[in-house]
This record gives C-alpha cells, structure tokens and sequence, in this order.
C-alpha cells in the first residue's frame, strides 16, 4: 500500500503527488500562457521555469499586470536557520535571483532565526545564530544585488517587525491555524503565533515606502499554508494579497518524490567536499539502471527515477540540449549508471566550487546585506 502523503511547512512525508496538491491547496498550475507572458518581459525564460520545476503560483497574471501598468514588485522569500544549506534549498533562491536581475526589483529575504527554535525541541539560540551566519553566506554567494536586497533576522529586527506582526495575529484564530498546519491544543504559543512574523516582509516594504508595493514570494510548495493565511488578512489590513510562485523539492539521495531533507543522511550539503559529493553520489543516489550490464544495455535505464538525471535536471545542467542527449543515451542503454553518475558529480563538483569560494568572500559582504532603517 502506498504511504499516504503529508505536506506541511513542518513535514514532508510519503510519495508526493503535485497534480493532488494543486487541488489540495487552491494554488493554479503554471500554464504555457503565463510561461509566455514572462517570457516576453524578461526576454528568456530560466530552465526551472521551461522544465516546470516552478509548477504553481497564486496570483502571478495580477502581479504581471501591475507590472505592465508600471507598478513594480518587490520579491521576498527566506530561510529558517537550523542547519547547514543543501542544494535543494537553492532551488527557489536561484529563481528569485534570476527574477531579480530580469525585473531589476528589491528582494526582502527573511532569516526567521526563532521559528526552528519554536518548532525543533533540541536547539538554542546560540547555534541558531551561528547558522543564521552561515545560511546567510550561502545566500550572498549566489549573487544577489547588494543594492536591492535586504536581510531582516527576526530577532534582530523584532523593534521594526513585531508591531506589524501584532496586526496579522490580531486577525488569525487559533481555529485558522489549526486547520491550515495541523496544529493543536499541545502546540506551543510560538508555534501559534509564528505565521504573523513569516506574514510581515510581504507588506513591510509597502509600510516602509508608505505606499502599497505588489509582492512576489518564490518559496517551494510546503510553505504555501503561511502564505494562504496571509492572503488572508493582508486585504484587511489595506494590503495586497502577495502572488507566489512555487516550486517542487528536490528529490532525496534515496529517491522517489519526497523532499530532501537536512535531518536523514540524504541530502548534499553546499559545504560538502569534492570526495564527499562522490561517495555519496556513487554509494546512495538511487540509480534507475538495470542490475546487470548486459539487460542496461538491451532494455536501457530509466532517467525519470535516476536521482543523479534528476540533480542533472533540476540544478545542474541548465542547457536542454545536453540534458536531452544524457536523457536519451541513458533510456536507450547507451549510457551506463557509472557514467551518468561521474558526470552529475563533475558537475555538482564544479558548482560547488565556485559556490564555496563565493561563500568565503561573502564574509565580508553581511553587515551590507542587513537592512538598516
Ligand atoms: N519557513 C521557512 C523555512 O522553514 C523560512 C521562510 C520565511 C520563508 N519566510 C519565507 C521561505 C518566505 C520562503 C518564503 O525555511
């Protein structure tokens, strides 16, 4: 029997079906029509748009006429700090970058430093901040403009965000939360009381600015239950509801549709060494190879479940055409695991490379990230 699936910002569990979860949360699928609307204004369309990684949005055809009319967006999206970055948190981090360059628009990112405190029973607030550090190298090291994003740290701007947070929880119920997240009379009161913060950089900007800014939240889809709550009471305070964008998880080393996650030994961390990437890419990256070489090479593999095609797919190899080919000489038996393998980790190698020696210039950059009022 077939787990059943659980998605919440809190849980990814089982064999997630995206089509069921579209319904599930009211989101609308990403279609050809709305694909084509940003590509005529951003000239191109990144490859997590084209391969539909990005599936779901809310909203996104209102923002795009905003847009049209001359009323800019801001973008905002973020990171809990619990821990180190891996490569599937990058994946809605690269849209966003992408998206900020394209529109030249400001990014709002969000460190919510006491949310996995509120939620992980086993960690303080002094690892937190340590990884709060962290985290915020990984995010520099992908290139955002210094000039238009901001870093708020929940704790650290609490003075500028709790107010505004106070407004939102005055309008969500305890019976609100508890139908969205699957909370209950054991959760703690911060746990309750978390969405308000994660609800503040949607409408911030616009409170800054004194005038109503649309907003743009690339997040991937676990995170939508905030979001359809803050939809909610946004209009209430004289805000718009922000758009979103969402994005599938990246598949686990182990495979199948779950999410990759930091906590189970199956995830690649951006801090990973050259030889940690290849033991674990040859030892756990399922293979969707036949068991023996002369069946691969008659039947052929299959790349829908290979996880190494799919890193290749999701993050690694941005040009169609070379993917198509991995594709091709891998279904037909052409191309052996062993091979699709040693190229997913040169690949992986080569990226993370650059990507640590960003993050160790990116020390310097921090105090220049943090907003400033
Ligand atoms: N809750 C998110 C996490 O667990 C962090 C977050 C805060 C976020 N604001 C966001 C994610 C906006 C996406 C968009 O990591």
């Amino acid at each position: 029997m077939k787990e059943k699936s659980v998605v919440t910002p809190w849980e990814v569990k089982g064999d997630v079906d995206y089509s069921k979860l579209i319904k599930e949360f009211g989101v609308s699928k990403i279609d050809e029509k709305l694909l084509t609307r940003i590509k005529k204004h951003a000239g191109e369309l990144h490859y997590l748009l084209r391969r539909g990684v990005f599936f779901a949005h809310r909203d996104l055809n209102w923002l795009l006429d905003e847009y049209e009319k001359g009323n800019n967006f801001f973008l905002y999206t973020g990171r809990a700090p619990s821990g180190s970055v891996h490569i599937g948190h990058l994946m809605p981090w690269i849209l966003t970058k992408w998206l900020q360059d394209k529109f030249g628009v400001e990014l709002w990112f969000q460190f919510p430093d006491e949310e996995k405190f509120l939620f992980k029973k086993d960690l303080n607030f002094d690892e937190i901040e340590k990884w709060t550090n962290e985290n915020m190298l990984d995010v520099i090291a992908l290139g955002f403009d210094v000039k238009k994003t901001h870093f708020l740290v929940d704790t650290r701007h609490a003075g500028l965000m709790y107010k505004e947070a106070c407004k939102v929880a005055k309008r969500l119920t305890f019976s609100m939360i508890k139908a969205s997240f699957g909370l209950n009379e054991s959760s703690n009161a911060g746990e309750i009381f978390y969405t308000s913060m994660q609800a503040v950089p949607a409408f911030l900007p616009s409170i800054l600015k004194g005038k109503e800014i649309p907003c743009l939240i690339p997040h991937a889809i676990d995170q939508d239950p905030h979001f359809r709550l803050t939809r909610d009471i946004l209009p209430k305070l004289g805000h718009y509801k922000p758009a979103s964008i969402q994005c599938v998880f990246l598949p686990p080393l182990i495979g199948a549709n779950g999410k990759m996650s930091s906590s189970e030994n199956n995830a690649i961390f951006t801090t990973d060494s050259p030889k940690e990437v290849e033991t674990k890419i040859k030892k756990y990256a399922f293979s969707g190879g036949r068991d023996t070489l002369e069946e691969h090479r008659k039947h052929g593999g299959n790349p829908d479940v290979d996880v190494s095609f799919q890193y290749l797919r999701f993050l690694f190899e941005p040009d169609d055409k070379k993917l198509q080919k991995v594709h091709d000489d891998y279904k037909s038996g052409k191309m052996t695991t062993g091979e699709l393998k040693a190229i997913t980790i040169e690949k992986i190698n080569a990226f993370l490379k650059d990507h640590q020696k960003k993050r160790q210039e990116a020390k310097k950059l921090v105090e220049k990230f943090l907003y400033k009022s």
